[in-house]
């Protein structure tokens, strides 16, 4: 089977600094991947050249068998990779409902014809997005909030808005990065029953995430990442397991130099 995301060779400089260095790495349909190592450790800048947000120096990001390389995070976006931040990145002033139905148009490509000369289509295809939008509020128990504004929610909530604003792209990747941190109680496990069912609807997904609980609870398999490489590879319980990842990540907690919110 075609993976949805495969990544061969990958690599990228910052200045000095390696930070991705020749990264191999396929993710399938269903698939919940953890990807976990200490903070600088590469992960969100993974994301960011799988997305687009920074060329990479040379390697490959294949979507479904398509190469991606030198498209633009929109392109990408529109192929199918849907993300979060690790800082949400949502609209503080405008509406629950508003943060989904402008983000949809990122990756729609509306030409400006379209937008000048179309406007019943266009009423027709906001009257979509907002139907899809109270879809996935009403899923994650938001809806009767959808006319407040982001910064009157809960900081669990936001997060869950981040999620929210991800799914408004149907895409077939999907990239959470630290969807947990600093959340708990009723939005904690929305946010897992979410990402599960959306494994289970077939999206590919590849989660950063420190929560260790989280990452046992629903990722099958799960790689370690330590100064832009790929230490360790596997089965979670077999990575939570070596020596390597106690040493260089566990270790790391005790000392207080990386910032992990659950353990074992
Ligand atoms: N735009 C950038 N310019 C320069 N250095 C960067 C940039 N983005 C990230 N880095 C560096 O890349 C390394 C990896 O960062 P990051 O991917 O954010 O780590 P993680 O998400 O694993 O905590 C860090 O040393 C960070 O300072
Ligand atoms: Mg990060």
């Amino acid at each position: 089977m075609t993976p949805t995301l495969k990544i061969t060779q990958l690599c990228k400089r910052f200045g000095g600094i390696v930070v991705a260095d020749a990264i191999d790495l396929e993710i399938h349909s269903g698939d919940i991947l953890g990807l976990i190592g200490p903070n600088g450790a590469g992960k969100s800048t993974l994301f960011n050249l799988i997305s687009g947000v920074y060329p990479s120096d040379s390697g490959e990001v294949c979507l479904m068998g398509q190469r991606l390389n030198g498209q633009s995070i929109t392109s990408r976006a529109q192929s199918g990779i849907s993300r979060t931040w690790q800082h949400m990145r949502l609209f503080q002033s405008l509406s629950v409902l508003d943060n989904l139905v402008v983000a949809s148009r990122f990756y729609e490509a509306e030409s400006l014809v379209t937008l000048f000369f179309q406007s019943a289509k266009i009423k027709k295809l906001q009257e979509e997005k907002a139907e899809r939008a109270l879809q996935i509020l009403q899923r994650m128990e938001l809806k009767h909030l959808c006319d407040w504004a982001i910064g009157d929610l809960t900081f669990g909530q936001q997060k869950l808005m981040g999620l929210a604003r991800a799914l408004m792209n149907e895409g077939q990747l999907l990239l959470l990065d630290e969807p947990m941190a600093g959340v708990e109680g009723q939005s904690y496990d929305m946010m897992k029953e979410v990402v599960r069912q959306e494994a289970r609807g077939g999206r590919a997904i590849c989660v950063v995430e420190h929560n260790i609980s989280f990452v046992k609870d629903l990722c099958s398999s799960a790689v370690f990442m330590f100064a832009g490489k790929i230490l360790e590879r596997g089965r979670v319980e077999d990575l939570l397991a070596s020596k390597t990842l106690e040493a260089l990540y566990f270790g790391a907690q005790t000392d207080g130099t990386a910032a992990v919110e659950d353990t074992l």
